[in-house]
């Protein structure tokens, strides 16, 4: 959702910020463009569409600069068209700005630049932003970055802006409140980003810049700030990603790529924390937190999308084995709705880009009533990673494709440690069934490259169900939440309206519409309640609806009631999700690229929504 690049240094800008914009595009987005600044002014490009489509338009531009921003638009405020396409020029022209965020009081901001005069181009909240930023400094005659201190003071609503003066030729402003900026550091150049794919062959050492803080940046100079104008000391960190993981490597696309990648993303979630012989599980971020989980009143998950998936198989595993109550929230509606926190409540928040605007305004609801925050995060060094007292990363690397894949098992290799080192130290396991469940954990990696040797199956699969017009993905207990999430998953990728329920309540509705037009997708695998759903699969059978099964190898009556099997090696009801869900990914994926559709950037969605 909305992608920020800029750059000041020696280097021509522009194609370093289009070559970043381009590694933005997985967040999603709809318009796009840049605005350069030579030392003669500042030229601003911007068209709705693709990156590419830009670059096209503009070809025998003069596109000369050191300095520069660039933009890709998901659109709020406005349809998505030239116009409305970031950068935005002020009504005099000297200032661009580019903006990922929402101003939620921009329409009074607005009507009082009206009464002064002010006319708008676009429908956006940004030139609003920004011309209330050159009036405070006009009227006040002092500098870009003064005006913008005192604008956001005004502001309310998520922001990352960054903007470029004619008048200070080699200087980026930038501030943010609620949307991630990250700033590279090099020899004498400094690269901006909302993540640190842009700059990663550049520098590896980034300041992650904080809310309510603003930044002046030249080529050899990075001042921080706070808003009351305070001196910051920049804190330079490390990244760990290299360059490889941001690119396809072979695969028609990253969502393949990220597929393949499971049993290595989760073997390294695993490495260094679980030690099946030892019997052991180091997580230091949740060491220090460990009295306090045992002695929870609840745990309450909270998370968006896949991740409030990855929270729901997390409430089965924490009753069964911490015997703690659990609740699930969509933080949307957990940040608005007054929500009762009591000081023993440990909140779980779950999150792969850690930038989801709604779980981070959740948890600092939650923090300021006094609960422990402990973030289940891929991005590290992102917002909510940092809002967290404590936690662990999930190390599934970047996460590039717009559907969640590796990060999902990642989520659950991680609950899943948790939940039994919690387990062990609170003494509601058994000795015996702990050490099954840490052998078993170890196993999934193996596992899951067994199931994706069958991915040539489920590709056919996908040619003979890609015409349905509906699915209906069915689980109970453990599997219940990959049923949703199968369906989450073939609907953003397909555009196939799907649908996911336990099993046994299809009875209350869903069967309606069950007839032979029907593909219904049962997770069906060996567990505490098969026998329950064999009978559901027979309702189904009984009504003609296709019966697409996930099964356990060797599971000869599941398989005789299916049109069509996708099999798991067997596994613990407790560590399965992480292969159930795999021949889903696939089945969607297949489907996505039989329907010819863009299954990285499904359209109108946002690989970090960092909008409310
Ligand atoms: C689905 C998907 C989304 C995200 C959701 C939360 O494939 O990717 O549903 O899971 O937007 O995002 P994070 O995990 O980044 O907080």
């Amino acid at each position: 959702m909305c992608g920020i690049v800029g750059y000041t240094g020696p280097r021509e800008a522009y194609p370093i910020i289009i070559k970043g914009l381009k590694r933005l595009e997985y967040r999603g987005y709809d318009s796009t463009g840049v605005a350069l600044q030579n030392g003669k002014g500042v030229k601003v490009y911007k068209k709705k569409g693709k990156v590419a489509e830009l670059e096209d338009a503009i070809v025998g531009k003069d596109l000369h600069a050191h300095v520069g921003i660039g933009h890709t638009r998901w659109a709020t405020h406005g349809e998505p068209s030239d116009r409305n396409a970031h950068p935005h020029q002020s009504s005099s022209g000297k200032l661009a700005m580019i903006h990922n965020g929402i101003i939620e009081n921009y329409a009074q901001l607005k009507s009082e630049l009206i009464n002064k005069g002010y006319q708008f181009r676009s429908d956006t909240d940004t030139e609003v932003l920004l011309n209330f930023i050159e009036e405070i400094k006009t009227n006040n005659n002092c500098s870009l970055e003064e005006a913008v201190r005192v604008a956001l003071k005004r502001v309310v609503g998520a922001y990352v802006i960054l903007l470029v003066d004619a008048d200070d030729p080699d200087t980026i402003i930038a501030a943010r409140k609620g949307s991630p900026l990250v700033i590279g550091v090099g020899k004498g150049e400094h690269f901006l980003g909302s993540d640190a794919s842009p700059m990663l062959e550049y520098t590896k050492e980034v300041v992650y810049v904080n809310d309510y803080e603003l930044a002046i940046v030249k080529p050899d100079e990075l001042i921080l700030k706070n808003l009351g104008n305070e001196k910051l000391t920049p804190y330079v960190q490390k990244l760990d990603i290299e360059l490889a993981a941001i690119e396809k490597g072979g695969y028609e696309h990253f969502m393949l790529k990220e597929i393949f990648e499971q049993p290595q993303t989760i073997y390294d979630c695993l490495r260094g924390r679980l030690d099946a012989v030892a019997g052991t599980i180091t997580m230091s971020g949740i060491q220090q937190y460990a009295d306090q989980i045992v002695k929870a009143n609840r745990i309450v998950m909270i998370a968006c999308g896949t991740s409030w998936h990855a929270g729901l198989v997390a409430e089965y595993i924490f009753e069964e084995l911490c015997r703690i109550n659990v609740e699930v929230e969509y933080a949307s509606e957990f940040r608005y709705r007054n929500p009762v926190i009591s000081k023993g409540d440990v909140i779980i928040a779950i999150s792969q880009s850690g930038e989801t605007a709604d779980t981070l305004v959740a948890i600092e609801t939650a923090k300021a009533k006094g609960a422990i925050i402990l973030g289940v995060v891929n991005v590290v060094g992102s917002s909510i990673a940092r809002a967290s007292h404590g936690g662990a990363y999930t190390h599934a690397g970047p996460e590039i494709g717009v559907a969640s894949t590796k990060a999902f098992t990642a989520q659950l290799a991680v609950l899943t440690m948790m939940a039994l080192k919690i387990a062990y130290i609170k003494g509601s396991v058994s000795h015996d069934r702990y050490m099954h469940l840490l052998n078993e954990l170890q196993e999934i990696p193996e596992k899951v490259a067994w199931v994706l040797k069958h991915s040539d199956h489920i590709r056919t699969l996908a040619e003979k169900y890609k015409d349905a017009r509906d699915f209906l993905y069915l689980g109970r207990g453990y599997n219940f939440p990959v049923a949703l999430e199968g369906a989450l998953k073939l609907k953003e990728i397909s555009y196939i309206h799907a649908e996911g329920y336990p099993a046994a309540e299809m009875k209350h509705g869903p069967i309606a519409l069950v007839d032979e037009t029907l593909p219904v997708v049962f997770v069906a695998t060996r567990d505490t309640y098969h026998e329950k759903v064999v009978s559901n699969m027979q309702e189904i059978k009984a009504r003609k609806g296709q019966v697409i099964s996930v099964i356990t190898e060797g599971d000869d009556m599941s398989a005789s009631l299916s049109n069509d099997i996708m099999i798991i090696p067997e596994a613990d009801e407790i560590v399965a999700p992480m292969l159930s869900v795999v021949p889903l990914q696939l089945l969607a994926y297949y489907i996505g690229v039989a329907k010819e559709q863009d299954v990285d950037k499904p359209r109108n969605l946002a690989k970090s929504v960092t909008v409310e």
